[in-house]
């Protein structure tokens, strides 16, 4: 768990309505971007193992690709099943064109 700001990914290599993974400290994140804003989150669904890297976008909505549940980027919280628990999401910031995260509560949700 740490508070430190760590580079993930340049803010042009995620489209608009789209997500990335991103590997930070050994962790696999997803990136989004929505309305030229950035979230982040676990790259893992909390139903099965599925990365929802590799799902859609729709709105501040990531569904997952493997049983098309569907999480809120924004917090993270479960919106349909089946998915019932919420996935981890971290603070971002942009400067310069390159998207940081804090890993707050990595480890350790709600801590
Ligand atoms: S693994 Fe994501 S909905 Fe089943």
């Amino acid at each position: 768990m740490s508070d430190a700001w760590i580079y993930a990914i340049d803010a042009d290599d995620v489209e608009e309505e789209d997500v990335m993974p991103a590997e930070i400290e050994g962790q696999e994140i997803a990136i989004y971007r929505v309305e030229g804003q950035f979230y982040a989150s676990v790259d893992r669904c909390t139903h099965g193992a599925a990365n929802l890297s590799e799902g859609i976008v729709i709105d501040d909505v990531i569904e997952c690709p493997l049983h098309q549940g569907r999480f809120c980027v924004r917090d993270g919280r479960a919106l349909s099943a089946p998915v019932s628990e919420p996935i981890s999401t971290f603070p971002t910031k942009v400067e310069h064109g390159k998207v940081y995260v804090q890993l707050i509560g990595a480890d350790d949700k709600g801590g």
